[in-house]
């Protein structure tokens, strides 16, 4: 003990990588549990910017063992393409860990992705485009291919040709295509296992001695709950669920293990693909945010979607991850804003008033917020390391945040940099500042 939780609590890119980076150095293991390269996390440490998609935000420290757990899909090729960079940045990886029971996408899987959200047109829910819903339909279909079988040739290619069999029709503009042929695909991917060997091992079982042993375990999530298969806001979601709860089923740790949980919000909100987003802002106030917020995607590099901060989807996160401790990021951001608009309610087409996140699709389609409106301040606060040096509008608005989340901020990021950031007296006493030097 402890185990500590990072999940996302809004649509993703919250900052998640920046925290796991800062509580990573001092902690023994950090675990990735879900997803997999649609996932982008960017670190700024010390002059260096580094982007991570599937390899865990705690590479960078030798001492502590990172792990990409067995609820993760794995592209077996970005994965190594990663690690070479890593490698061009002097940055020692050999420590990294990989479950062998973790997926693996396929070319088919991309394919198949690329094809489906073709044939959505415009209801398609802009995914990244890099296998991740059709690797996990196969899990789920039990056709997966896993890390483990990139080991062994006989069965690889037996299990290849079973995944691809059913998926032969929609495979089919494909048929000559080299990139899908058996034998070629089979020796591609049993190279790559074999380059990866040296990582696989029994990663639940290192996670567990870590926590047996009194150590500082951090689970770090990718996307966020709004995302969530099941609690997101389904269909547009991504195929994974990135809620607390997953932090135990993706990596072998048990409920009990999971002794601290922090959602990482912005400041205000942002989304990237399509979907349900009722805070969404347009126009020059949205086109400020995204230039000062840098708000343009780590894996994909689309434009991020900008909204005001959501109350009701925050309460609702909070809720589905039992949310010990927010870390409030972005808030230099909002510098310069007169006023900061925060939602805290919805009111349906037919006029009702809704504090709850809704369950039904055509509700929240159709919802639109209410607001609360908070003065705003001009100082350029990059430089703060204290709550009390903050502006009072911008220690106001954070009081307030805290209050009508009923969740306590521990932390407020006021820039991208690892020490760009304030500890507040509930994180000071979090479990999660012992794995940190506050001195
Ligand atoms: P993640 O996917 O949740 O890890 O988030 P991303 O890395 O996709 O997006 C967050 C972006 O915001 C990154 O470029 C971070 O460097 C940056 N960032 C994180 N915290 C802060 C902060 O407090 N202020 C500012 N200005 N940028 C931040
Ligand atoms: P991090 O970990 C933001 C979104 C996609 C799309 C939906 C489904 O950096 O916060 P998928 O490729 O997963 O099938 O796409 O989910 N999405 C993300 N949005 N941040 C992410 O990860 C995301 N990963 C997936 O844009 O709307
Ligand atoms: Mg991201």
């Amino acid at each position: 003990m402890p185990g500590i939780v990072i999940v996302g609590a809004q649509w993703g890119d919250e900052g998640k990588g920046k925290l796991v980076d800062l509580l990573a150095e001092r902690s023994d293991v950090v675990v990735r549990f879900q997803g997999g390269n649609n996932a982008g996390h960017t670190i700024v440490h010390g002059d260096t910017k580094y982007a991570f998609h599937l390899v865990p935000s705690g590479i960078l420290y030798p001492g502590t063992t990172c792990i990409i757990g067995n609820g993760v899909v794995v592209d077996p090729e970005v994965l190594l393409g990663e690690l070479a960079q890593l490698a061009t940045q002097g940055v020692d990886s050999s420590g990294l860990r990989i479950s062998p029971n973790a997926h693996v996408i396929m070319p088919y899987h991309k394919l198949l992705d690329v094809a489906g959200e073709t044939r959505l047109g415009k209801n398609q829910i802009g995914t990244t485009k890099r296998g991740i819903g059709p690797c996990y339909a196969d899990k789920a279909l039990r056709l997966g291919i896993r890390i483990q079988d990139l080991l062994d040739a006989s069965i690889l290619k037996k299990k290849i040709a079973a995944a691809m069999e059913p998926k032969a029709r929609s495979l089919r503009p494909w048929e000559r295509d080299e990139i899908l042929d058996l034998q070629t695909m089979t020796e591609a991917y049993l190279a790559f296992g074999h380059k990866l060997e040296p990582h696989i091992a029994d990663t639940a079982a290192l996670v567990w001695d870590a926590l047996d042993a009194g150590g500082h375990v951090l689970f770090e999530g990718a996307q966020a709950a709004l995302l969530d298969i099941d609690h997101g806001t389904y269909p547009f979601v991504t195929s994974s669920n990135p809620v607390s709860g997953s932090a135990a089923v993706g990596s072998g740790a048990g409920p009990k293990d999971l002794d601290e949980i922090w959602g990482v919000v912005k400041a205000y909100c942002t989304r990237v693909g399509a979907g349900p987003f009722p805070t969404e802002l347009d126009g020059p106030l949205a086109d400020g945010l995204r230039e000062k917020g840098g708000e343009r995607g780590t894996t994909t590099g689309r434009d991020r979607r900008i909204g005001w901060l959501d109350l009701v989807a925050l309460k609702y996160a909070a809720r589905l991850c039992t949310l010990d401790q927010l870390c409030i990021t972005k808030l230099d951001v909002l510098s310069g804003q007169k006023t900061i608009k925060v939602a805290t309610r919805y009111r349906t087409a037919d006029g009702a008033e809704l504090e709850r996140f809704p369950f039904h699709q055509t509700v929240l389609h159709h919802a639109t917020p209410e607001y609360d409106e908070l003065p705003g301040w001009d100082e350029d606060i990059t430089d703060v390391r204290r709550m009390e040096d903050l502006p009072q509008a911008a220690q106001d608005y954070l009081a307030y945040v805290e209050e009508k989340s009923g969740v306590p901020i521990g932390m407020v990021g006021v820039g991208p940099a690892q020490d760009q950031v304030i500890w507040t007296d509930a994180g000071r006493a979090s479990e999660a500042a012992k794995s940190v030097d506050l001195s």
